[in-house]
């Protein structure tokens, strides 16, 4: 049988010559699976921006070439090694980051490891960005719980991660300081009831997030972006506050810490990573976290914003609607 998947010929940071020279590949399936892994139908795969980072040679993995893009999705197994038959004719969703495969593919293979079973009531498109952002946002909240914070800074608030945060904080009545690029993204988050929204580019952004923070006690700042911006939220937070990276949006080094408040004012700069917080869960507690998070989703409770949809051979349109308004929702590609 022949399936079609994405070819990626070669990593370029310019990512509209990446996505042109993408193609669509025919190949044989014949694989021998692994005793561990399975074999997976793709249903649907979102675009993140770690799927665009890798394909810009700027992620921390990079696969031999032409590789398939594609670390997320939800599907069916079809097939499993001996170690994994529990998985036959399950729906899972999985974040995999195997060498030789991707999920932006309509067949691919995966680690069992790698997989979650899917819930019977849990709609497609939310399970096709169930394994990442979900767990993402459970794990930071649990950073700002121990930290016992009342309040926290967000910025790249338009994205899924800061929305599922969001959905989270507003049940434990934490409040959220939201920094955003666009202008235009205020009143989306006016809309949905959020009090406290800077734009980045702002005249007096610094002078603003200064006095806020130091009003809400917001010691804790989530920094998805990066760059100058990760200095800029460690100078403007009050003493003993910490800046947790967790993504790197920007594309830049961090920079713009002034030394004087890491020294005398007892400021933190940390990083977080969802693979590492994985490691430590075990499996008993991932298992019920998982569950938890399902059933908030199931339950109306927690959800991710889907833009659209489009087949793998529309690809390059994916793309390109996905990086020019991030902030709408994630796109899905099916086979
Ligand atoms: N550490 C981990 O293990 C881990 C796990 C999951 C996700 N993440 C990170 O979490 C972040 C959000 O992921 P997501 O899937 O939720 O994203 P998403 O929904 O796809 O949205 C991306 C968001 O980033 C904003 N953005 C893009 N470039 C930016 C820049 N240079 N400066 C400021 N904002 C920018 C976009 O805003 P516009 O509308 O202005 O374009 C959009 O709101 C990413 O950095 C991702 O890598 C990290």
């Amino acid at each position: 049988m022949k399936i079609k998947s994405i070819s990626l010929p070669d990593y370029s940071s310019n990512i509209v010559r990446a996505a042109k020279s993408m193609t669509i590949s025919t190949r044989d399936l014949h694989v021998e699976l692994q005793p561990d892994e399975v074999l997976v139908k793709m249903i649907a795969a979102p675009i993140n921006p770690s799927d665009i980072s890798f394909i810009q040679g700027g992620y921390a993995i990079k696969k031999p070439l032409p590789a398939i893009p594609g670390f997320e999705a939800t599907g069916e197994v079809v097939d499993t090694g001996s170690n994994a038959m529990h998985f036959k004719n399950q729906r899972i969703s999985c974040f995999t980051q195997k060498m030789s495969w991707g999920t932006y593919s309509e067949f691919f293979v995966a680690d069992a490891k790698d997989c979650i079973p899917i819930l019977k009531n849990l709609p497609e498109k939310q399970a096709a960005c169930f394994s990442i952002n979900p767990f993402t946002a459970y794990g930071l909240m649990e950073e700002i719980k121990q930290k016992r914070q009342r309040s926290v800074i967000l910025n790249a608030a338009g994205s899924q991660v800061a929305g599922l945060l969001r959905q989270m904080a507003r049940k434990e009545g934490i409040k959220v300081i939201n920094i955003i690029r666009k202008p235009e993204l205020k009143k989306l988050l006016e809309e949905e009831g959020e009090e406290w929204i800077l734009i980045q580019e702002q005249e007096n952004f610094d002078k603003e997030l200064t006095i806020i923070a130091k009003k809400l006690n917001a010691h804790l700042a989530l920094d998805a972006v990066g760059g100058d911006m990760t200095g800029t939220l460690l100078n403007c937070l009050p003493d003993k506050s910490t800046v947790l990276v967790y993504g790197g949006l920007s594309g830049k080094p961090l920079g713009n810490a002034n030394p004087l408040q890491v020294i005398f004012h007892k400021k933190v700069l940390k990083g977080w990573d969802l693979n590492h917080w994985l490691a430590i869960q075990g499996k008993d507690r991932f298992d019920s976290i998982s569950e938890k998070l399902q059933r908030m989703i199931i339950d109306g409770n927690l959800s991710t914003k889907i833009q659209n949809e489009y087949t793998l051979e529309d690809y390059e349109k994916a793309l390109f609607q996905y990086i020019k308004k991030m902030s709408l929702g994630k796109i899905l590609l099916r086979p």
